[in-house]
């Protein structure tokens, strides 16, 4: 089979600089969802993108995407495109795919702007198609009812119930716009017909252009069989043409992937306020509270809470981890019963073994820390390598950054590092060393000793001054009359 995506359009109604197949819904493009549902559809097939507004960028994203499906998937990554230089109409977008089809196969056409149709639809779209010989396979449309169909094509059927035509709203009489039966841009074509078909579509319409839909009379004179089914679920079929649609579709998108996490066992505070843009797998039992955000790719292991207001992006985080409000993750690593926030920052690169402790407004990058080991308030850890059962105090900074490199903070393990302690890197704090508190460390500190650095303490006989007495200026009666 052929499958053929239409994504030449501008949309002009988003209003933006970016093609519209290009906005992007809960983390990816709109045209990503429609090529893993294509690639997951019919493997086989290798999908015809048509390209147009937008084109260089478009075609860039498509290339990566083809490349990364190639790691991480078995699905084919052949993906080709076809330049649609003027966008003169869905119709016409076919038409310049057509020398890339093998047309005695039947052709699926897809909208790049429809992006939740779902695979099981697909394949019962397909399965419908199907004629006793592929000579006479039908003309597969879905459709779907809608209570409010403004915007879209309208199905058009006679008294016995046959479609006869689509009708796209800006042509159609107050009795077609009536119509509650929609279309959703998606059909299984046969491909024998169609360079006749395409060829034979015209721009006398309300917008000028070469509609697509326009074939569905055709066929009804050819004598096709035209045959409707529906989506599985009904927002599978709503297109994006404007931002609200967009928005409309998030919050659809949300409440389905949420959704999916409590059928998997994870439990909620709230289902409606949590954010996934990516991919988030969870272990067993794990919690998480309302406001959370979690984007690229995240997995909680069994246990794990999450507080409240978390961000975490690209992450791992280990069992029973206790993330607390307001903590922001990116790019780190999290072993089995850490403790992190309120108010934690962890970077990318940072690396925690079991039971590390990282409390409010820690900030931690490029570093690993053993296991015990803790830094509960206020400190910025970067570039350092952490040994076990280490106690960061309140305050302790890495001076990682020279203005020019950065560099090593060494501490090795059971080191107790006062507060307020500045760590100048390159540095090393040798195993079980301690370090006075506001220790300005310049030079490596020995093992098991106590090293300090800071002024000597000293007191001395001290009378504070006393506030200045202000003598107030009598005003003088001369001014006011
Ligand atoms: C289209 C259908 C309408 C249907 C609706 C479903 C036509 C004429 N109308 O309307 O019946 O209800 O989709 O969402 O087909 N495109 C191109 N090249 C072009 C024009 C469009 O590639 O020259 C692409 C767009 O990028 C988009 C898709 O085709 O992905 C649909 O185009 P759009 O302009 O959004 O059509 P609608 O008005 O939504
Ligand atoms: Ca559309």
């Amino acid at each position: 089979m052929n499958i053929v995506i239409l994504a030449a359009g501008q949309g002009q109604r988003m209003r933006s600089a970016l093609p519209k197949v290009m906005q992007i819904l809960a983390g990816k493009p709109m045209l990503q969802y429609v090529l893993e549902t294509a690639l997951t559809v019919s493997p086989k097939t290798k999908p015809v993108v048509v390209i147009g507004h937008g084109a260089p960028l478009v075609s860039q994203f498509i290339a990566h995407f083809a490349e990364q499906n190639k790691a991480t998937s078995k699905l084919s990554a052949n993906i080709s495109t076809v330049l649609q230089a003027q966008q003169k109409g869905t119709g016409h977008a076919l038409l310049q795919a057509l020398p890339k089809l093998n047309l005695s196969e039947p052709t699926l056409v897809l909208y790049g702007d429809v992006p939740l149709i779902s695979p099981v639809t697909l394949r019962r779209l397909i399965k419908l198609a199907d004629g006793v010989a592929k000579q006479d396979s039908a003309l597969a449309l879905l459709t779907q009812k809608m209570a409010d169909s403004k915007g879209y094509g309208r199905i058009v059927r006679n008294s016995a119930d046959e479609v006869i035509a689509i009708i796209e709203e800006k042509d159609a009489s107050p009795q077609q716009q009536a119509i509650q039966e929609i279309n959703t841009g998606m059909m299984v074509l046969p491909s024998q017909h169609l360079k006749r078909w395409l060829k034979a579509l015209h721009v006398s319409n309300a917008q000028g252009e070469y509609y697509l839909t326009d074939v569905i009379a055709m066929a009804v004179k050819d004598g096709v069989p035209i045959r409707t089914t529906q989506t599985i679920n009904a927002w599978e079929s709503i297109g994006v043409n404007d931002r609200a649609q967009l928005a409309a579709l998030e919050r659809i998108t949300q409440r389905e992937i949420a959704s999916n996490l409590l059928a998997n066992g994870v439990s909620l505070a709230d289902p409606a306020r949590l954010d996934v843009r990516g991919k988030l797998s969870c272990g067993q039992d794990v919690f998480i509270d309302i406001g959370c955000l979690f984007e690229g790719n995240v997995s909680l292991a069994a246990g794990v809470k999450v507080g409240p207001n978390c961000v975490l992006r690209n992450s791992q985080v280990g069992k029973r981890v206790v993330l607390q409000a307001f903590s922001h993750l990116d790019g780190a690593t999290i072993s089995d019963d850490c403790i992190i926030g309120p108010y934690a920052r962890l970077r990318p690169g940072a690396n925690l073994a079991n039971d590390v402790h990282i409390g409010n407004f820690v900030e931690v990058k490029n570093s690993q820390l053993g296991s015990h080991s803790k830094a509960n308030h206020l400190a910025y850890v970067g570039d350092a390598v952490v040994g076990k059962r280490v106690n960061i105090g309140a305050g302790t900074i890495t001076c990682n950054y020279d203005g020019i490199n950065k560099h090593q903070t060494i501490i090795e393990d059971d080191v107790f590092i006062g507060s307020d302690t500045q760590l100048v890197a390159p540095v090393r704090v040798g195993r079980g060393a301690t370090l006075g508190a506001g220790t300005t460390l310049t030079k490596d500190a020995p093992a098991n000793q106590l090293t300090v650095s800071r002024a000597k303490q000293v007191s001395v006989a001290w009378q504070r001054p006393e506030k200045k007495m202000l003598v107030k200026k009598k005003l003088s009666s001369k001014g006011k009359k």
